[in-house]
């Protein structure tokens, strides 16, 4: 599955979804690995009149990303994913080369939710030789993640875009669980005029609540018990939301000192923003973002939780 061109793999389709169904019967899924090919795929297929829906992932792909993919395979004529560990997204001291992958089973999986066309291109055809251009999402891009991550967003929209201008896609499908990134998109897509539906999804999480991630495959046991801490402060600022708390420090404490309950967990940033501007919040009112990332031994993860006051619902997300 190297090289420039394409490559057609046939995959059951439904086969071991989580819902327990089985559709008989097989289903192409053709993998591209240049850019200049997916453009093509792209637009014979606009030409056409065909929707086409796409999911960026950075592949070792899990239940999360399926749910994604499941709904653009819904909501569209024609279905692309793409899997690129974007080199520009991660800081020098960060895991880019470690980062887990598993190319044969993502593909077994996108074949089994009916993904038309995977993308796979090589870092050298996305960031040719000199390369030189960004796209910088400014205020959106500074707190949580982008103050710890420097660069971080700048590489996400800068791919983002490129993924978007190479596969022309009528809806772009991203997760809640990376609630910023799903802003940087949204600001960036607003900003640019950029010609796309950016479709967020909810989070998907293990039976305890951990949401999925392809970085729990970094933890021990004994730190995977422990991981669930995000989820388990997270419930305890909805309990003080629906009691109506309006002091934004009381969340905080709650949340870092159930954190900091578990040993291998070390807070990098609790934080209670605005939805939207991700600006801290001087006092709680109709509606709030609960933001965590949580170092448990080596492994950075995130997590959020939206509340809104006049929604009957208010689910977590
Ligand atoms: P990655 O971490 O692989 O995630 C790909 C998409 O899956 C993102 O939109 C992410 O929010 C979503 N996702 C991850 N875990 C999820 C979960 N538990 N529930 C629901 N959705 C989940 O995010 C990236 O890759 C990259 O930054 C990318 C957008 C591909 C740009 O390189």
């Amino acid at each position: 599955m190297t090289g420039t061109g394409r490559t057609t793999i046939t995959g059951l389709r439904g086969a071991f979804l989580s819902e327990g169904f089985f559709i008989l019967g097989t289903v192409p899924l053709e993998t591209i690995t240049s850019v200049a090919e997916m453009k093509r795929w792209a637009k014979l297929h606009s030409a056409a009149g065909k929707s086409i829906g796409l999911v960026p992932t950075m592949g070792y792909l899990h239940e999360g990303h399926v749910s994604l993919m499941r709904r653009g395979r819904r909501e569209n004529d024609l279905l692309a994913a793409s899997i690129f560990v974007n080199p520009t997204q991660f800081g020098p001291s960060e895991d880019l080369s470690t980062y887990p992958r598993d190319l044969e089973a993502d593909s077994l999986k996108c074949a089994s939710v009916g993904v038309d066309a995977l993308f796979m291109p090589e870092p050298g055809d996305v960031y040719g030789p000199g390369f030189q251009t960004y796209v910088d999402v400014l205020e959106v891009s500074e707190p949580l993640c982008g103050a710890s991550r420097p660069g971080h967003f700048r590489g996400v929209a800068t791919v983002v875009l490129k993924l978007i201008n190479t596969v022309a896609p009528t809806n772009i499908y991203f997760g809640m669980k990376d609630f910023q990134q799903l802003q940087v998109i949204n600001t960036m897509v607003r900003d640019l005029d950029v010609d796309v539906n950016v479709v967020p999804c909810p989070t998907v999480r293990e039976a305890d609540g951990l949401a999925m991630s392809s970085r729990n495959s970094y933890l021990s046991p004994d730190e995977r018990r422990q991981a669930v801490c995000l989820h388990h402060a997270l419930h305890e600022a909805k309990k003080l939301f629906d009691a109506g708390e309006r002091s934004p420090e009381r969340y905080l404490r709650v949340m870092a000192d159930r954190i900091t309950r578990e040993p291998a967990a070390q807070p990098d940033y609790v934080s209670l923003v605005h939805p939207e501007t991700l600006r801290s919040l001087e006092e709680v009112d109709d509606s709030a973002l609960a933001a965590l990332a949580v170092r448990v031994g080596r492994t950075r993860l995130i997590d959020n939780m939206v509340f809104h006051r006049n929604n009957p619902a208010n689910k977590p997300v």
